[in-house]
């Protein structure tokens, strides 16, 4: 983050909560998710990095027992203010819940948290685009918590604690992906994350002349928390059947062709479908992993095509927007590969392209998109940055 920023912001906080003496700065990264769609609840791989666009949080202890909080993007909000014996109280629709969630977890864990704070928050992460600005928060209130309260809380657990915010209180069924990405993204580099052992690498993003392009939708919220946990349901419930026979504790363990030697078990067209795309992009993931490993963009790029057609056709979270874009950008020359990201129904879609393109590509996809869907869409290359931090 630029020092102009942080001065705005600084300056903005002393607006807000009277005076900045004493503030610190924080920030937390919002993902994209390269490959391994919807295979984290399934036990199986995701292929995500941070990027450098996220949400930015500056705190400072206060030594009361209250919490106020104030968005720079929700300033018509106001104050938001609650004392630590409401933390269990949600509001609809308040991104204070977040905050709540996360201190909620960490006491249930164990950790002290015996005062009050003030958190001025940036976001840059456009909400509802799948780049996970929900995850990019909780892992700032995480790092914010552990900071003003000294508690040295391990990352995973800091990663797990974010998770079980968005379980247990906001109350959707997500996996690891989105706050393993937040919490351990580096610079520059991709994490392998085998969800069921939680195993991880590191991998170098060397991309050569190529560049990732974000393609925002921009589509209003869907029904994006709803059809998630129903997705979550129909998988949960092909395994549950496959264990009539199988010894298997997530359909990540499968095969593709153990997978299809077993598809009676399950007997119900759909729910064979949404388990087929986690088995089968499971497997993928791995082999676009060695693929990008060993340079191989080429090959990598028809496993971008091959996720997009499996979360389109079989597990069917794409939709007209998400099709447009990649399917659009696919075609063209000068892209390797182009696929939705994220929980997908809207948001965003990541396409490999050639750097000397990059402006021919947005601007054909761009105008394909105007025509077909009747409002346009965004672009933005994206850098791979660093995880959830104190500046
Ligand atoms: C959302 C969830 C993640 C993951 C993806 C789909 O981002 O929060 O846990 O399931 O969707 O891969």
């Amino acid at each position: 983050m630029t020092s102009k920023k942080t001065a705005q912001l600084t300056e903005k906080f002393a607006e807000v909560f009277g005076d900045a003496d004493g503030v610190a700065t924080f920030f937390s990264p919002g993902r994209i998710n390269l490959i391994g769609e919807h295979t984290d609840y399934n036990g199986g791989y995701v292929f995500p990095a941070a990027i450098t666009i996220g949400t930015t949080g500056l705190a400072r202890l206060r030594e009361d027992d209250k919490i106020r909080l104030f968005s720079v993007n929700y300033p018509e909000a106001g104050i938001i203010e609650f004392d630590l014996s409401e933390v269990k109280d949600k509001v609809e629709g308040s991104w204070g819940n977040f905050v709540k969630g996360m201190i909620v977890m960490f006491q249930g864990a164990g950790y002290t948290i015996d005062k009050g704070f003030e958190l001025l928050i940036e976001g840059e992460i456009p909400t509802a685009s799948g780049l996970s600005s929900s995850a990019s928060l909780e892992l700032l209130v995480g790092v914010v918590l552990d900071d003003l309260f000294n508690l040295n809380v391990p990352r995973l657990e800091l990663v797990q604690l974010g998770q079980k915010t968005e379980n247990d209180f906001i109350g959707v069924n997500s996996g690891i992906l989105d706050q393993f990405a937040i919490g351990f993204g580096k610079k520059d580099e991709a994490i392998l994350l085998d969800c069921n052992t939680l195993a991880y690498e590191m991998v170098p993003v060397q991309l050569w002349d190529y560049s990732i392009v974000i393609m925002n939708t921009k589509k209003p919220r869907a029904l994006t928390e709803s059809k998630y946990n129903e997705r979550f349901a129909q998988t949960r419930e092909a395994l549950k059947r496959m264990q009539s026979k199988l010894d298997i504790k997530a359909l990540g363990e499968l095969s593709n062709e153990e997978f299809e030697a077993n598809t009676d078990l399950i007997g119900d067209e759909t729910l064979i479908k949404r388990a087929r795309h986690a088995v089968y992009e499971n497997n993928r993931t791995k082999i676009a992993k060695a693929a990008f490993v060993a340079g191989d963009l080429v090959k990598f790029g028809k496993l971008l095509n091959a996720s997009h057609e499996s979360l389109k056709n079989d597990y069917e979270v794409t939709g007209i927007e998400l099709d447009t874009l990649a399917e659009t950008a696919q075609k063209l020359d000068g892209v390797l590969g182009a696929r939705m990201t994220g929980a997908g129904f809207g948001g965003c879609a990541i396409a490999l392209v050639e750097s000397d393109k990059i402006d021919e590509v947005e601007q054909i996809v761009g105008e394909t998109y105007a025509r077909v869907i009747g409002y346009p869409a965004e672009f933005y290359v994206a850098q791979i940055g660093d995880g959830a931090k104190k500046l």
